[in-house]
């Protein structure tokens, strides 16, 4: 009900603010934010993004929640605290980990991403579950702060993780969003389409950012957007690119972003062995289905003309 989902906003600022106090003004918080000054965030970006930091303790977050007042049910439903094993309790879902909010489009904190603080430890992020004011196949990690610069200029950038956004935003360059690792989806894409006409996939460039670039350019296509890929050099992700070499360096690579059609045509050709007879016929039948799923005559025309060429 509504009343339900009002009091989860609340839960989530209130939690919000938990952890961006112990991040900015606790002890206990010093190596939180030493980890976050680390990646280059400025003060104005962690207080922007309220980013914070969730005590290593068990039950710091709903021994508060619960001097809010709030009832047992409701914390669980939040997703921010979890049953105890003996069935009396709960305790924090996120601990001692450097923490993101997430937001909707007002801007209203609905969840949390949780980070390691040191390498190698397991899952790198923990994130909030699916809630009723968490809906993740609909929402876009930074919308509520690129949602103005995309409408404005018809384009927006998508990346895969929170420090993907949060760096190109510190860096001028606010028309970023985050699918945040999920692959994307057409309601995902239809937020998009609601404010731009084109939308640049600038995915990780290992082998997993590579097939959820191939995913998401078929479902943003199908939605009528203009789509190009942006092919990032090196191994690096956008927030690696932007910090090394500069805005002006992601930039420049925006504007040599591929097609659609080059992105896909160039991935299938280079699986076969172009010279052998049996090489061409595969290459053809596996391009078969994304000539048949294009509609526009002047795509169509290219494609084959590209298919021939090669
Ligand atoms: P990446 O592995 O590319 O991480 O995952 P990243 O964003 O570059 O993070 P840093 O720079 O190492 O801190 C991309 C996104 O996938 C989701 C997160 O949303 C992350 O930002 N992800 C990744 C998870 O949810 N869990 C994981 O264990 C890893
Ligand atoms: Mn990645
Ligand atoms: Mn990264
Ligand atoms: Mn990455
Ligand atoms: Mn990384």
């Amino acid at each position: 009900s509504d009343e339900i989902r009002d009091q989860l906003f609340e839960i989530h600022e209130w939690a919000a603010k938990f952890y961006q106090y112990l991040l900015l003004e606790h002890k206990l918080g010093k190596n939180a934010l030493k980890y976050f000054e680390k990646r280059g965030f400025t003060r104005a970006t962690i207080e922007k993004f309220r980013l914070g930091y969730a005590p290593r303790a068990w039950t710091a977050l709903f021994h508060f929640l619960k001097k809010k007042g709030y009832p047992d049910y409701l914390l669980e439903k939040s997703g921010l605290v979890l049953p105890g094993k003996q069935k009396n309790g709960y305790y924090d879902r996120f601990r001692d980990r450097a923490i993101f909010t997430i937001f909707n489009l007002r801007g209203q904190p609905i969840g949390f991403g949780g980070r390691v603080m040191e390498p190698d430890q397991n899952p790198k992020y923990l994130n909030s579950p699916e809630t009723p004011i968490f809906l993740k196949n609909q929402n876009l990690y930074g919308f509520n702060f690129a949602m103005d610069q995309i409408r404005k200029t018809g384009q927006a950038i998508i990346v895969e993780g929170y420090t993907d956004v949060i760096t190109a935003h510190q860096y001028g360059i606010e028309n970023v969003v985050a699918s945040l690792g999920t692959s994307l989806t057409e309601n995902q894409a239809r937020l998009l389409a609601r404010y731009a006409e084109e939308v640049y996939i600038a995915y990780d460039a290992d082998t997993a950012g590579q097939k959820a670039t191939l995913r998401g350019l078929d479902i943003l296509k199908n939605t009528g957007l203009i789509v190009k890929v942006i092919e990032l050099p090196d191994e690096l992700d956008p927030d690696e690119l932007i910090r090394k070499n500069g805005a002006e360096a992601f930039k420049s690579l925006l504007e040599d972003a591929i097609s659609f059609i080059d992105f896909k045509l160039n991935k299938i050709l280079k699986q076969y062995d172009l010279d052998s007879p049996d090489g061409k016929v595969q290459a053809v039948q596996e391009l078969l289905p994304m000539f048949l799923n294009i509609d526009n005559a002047i795509e169509k025309d290219y494609l084959i003309k590209q298919i021939v060429k090669r």
